[in-house]
């Protein structure tokens, strides 16, 4: 491996505050944003801006035709596990209101009050418990039999301690015997080799999006900065809400997210609480984890 050099090429040249005063004190933000630890070398941000506004109606519409690849392995846990279970960063009910119409008790909590709303407008005749509240601060009523993370969520809580002490939280509202389940997404960064990304990349464009009300929604995204020491991204999502060939509204929402390596979740999920013999991993790092 190289140099640690921080492989860094915000827009703004902004420095990570382990470098240089933020200009903010350490600990929780306002508006739900999250500071930098001062290990943690991460600048302010606010984890419920990027799936706010048109990111939370473009996912609720999305999660309507959503093949929901990752569901069967998490409805077979909640189901073996009996009980209460709680999706964290449950968004707009993806999953969770297909296992609440199954039958199964699920509850869930989100950082974002629009995807919450998402949640409760396409529920049905269903009505979900919803907490709205960061993982991190994870406070909810009562223990569950299974906890679990879906779609690579727990990589959005920017700041380590923060991301441990989410572990912790999750652990604490486990039943003995209860489950932590998540996945966070393999990255595929060789680090023997310079980094080839010139930031910010080209915007990317997906398919547009038909809205039910007849509108069309294109998205846009593009990576802004990579830190291989810090193992964050940065990336912005740009959403284009047309009616016909007018431009409604436009909206930029900006994003960051950390990597993990399989045997520092280890190390977290130990500092947790949890006994190394009752933690199992797949190789595409989905974690099960029993208290
Ligand atoms: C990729 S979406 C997944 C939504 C849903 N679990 C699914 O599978 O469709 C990530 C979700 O995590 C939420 N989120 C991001 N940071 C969070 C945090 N610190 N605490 C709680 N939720 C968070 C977002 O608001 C968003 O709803």
């Amino acid at each position: 491996m190289g140099s640690p050099t921080i492989w860094w090429a915000h827009p703004s040249n902004e420095p990570g505050c382990g470098a240089v005063d933020c200009g903010a004190p350490s600990g929780k933000g306002g508006a739900g944003g999250w500071l930098c630890g001062e290990t943690s070398g991460v600048s302010w941000y606010d984890e419920g801006a990027l799936f706010a506004g048109l990111a939370a109606e473009q996912w609720a519409v999305s999660s309507r035709t959503d093949a929901r690849l990752d569901a069967a392995f998490y409805r077979e846990l909640i189901r073996s596990q009996g009980g209460r279970a709680l999706e964290v960063g449950c968004g707009t009910g993806r999953l969770l209101l297909t296992f609440l119409a199954e039958g199964l008790e699920v509850e869930g909590c989100d950082i974002s009050a629009d995807m919450l709303a998402w949640c409760r407008r396409d529920a049905g005749g269903l009505t979900p418990t919803l907490y709205e509240q960061p993982m991190q601060e994870l406070a909810v009523p009562g223990k569950f039999r299974t906890i679990y993370i879906p779609c690579g969520s727990f990589v959005l809580v920017m700041d380590r301690q923060a991301a441990l002490e989410t572990l912790r939280r999750c652990r604490e509202h486990l039943e003995p015997g209860g489950i932590l389940a998540f996945n966070v997404f393999p990255v595929p960064i060789n680090y023997t080799e310079p980094p080839a990304d010139d930031f910010p990349t080209p915007w990317q464009t997906g398919a547009p999006i038909a809205l039910p009300n007849g509108n069309r929604l294109e998205v846009s995204t593009r990576w802004t900065a990579l830190d291989r020491t810090e193992q964050t991204w940065h990336e912005q999502r740009r959403y284009h809400l047309y009616d016909d060939a007018a431009l409604l509204h436009a909206e930029t929402r900006t994003g960051q997210g950390r990597w993990y390596f399989r045997n520092e979740l280890l190390w977290m999920l130990q500092l947790a609480g949890f006994a190394p013999a009752d933690v199992s991993t797949t190789g595409n790092l989905t974690i099960v984890a029993t208290r």
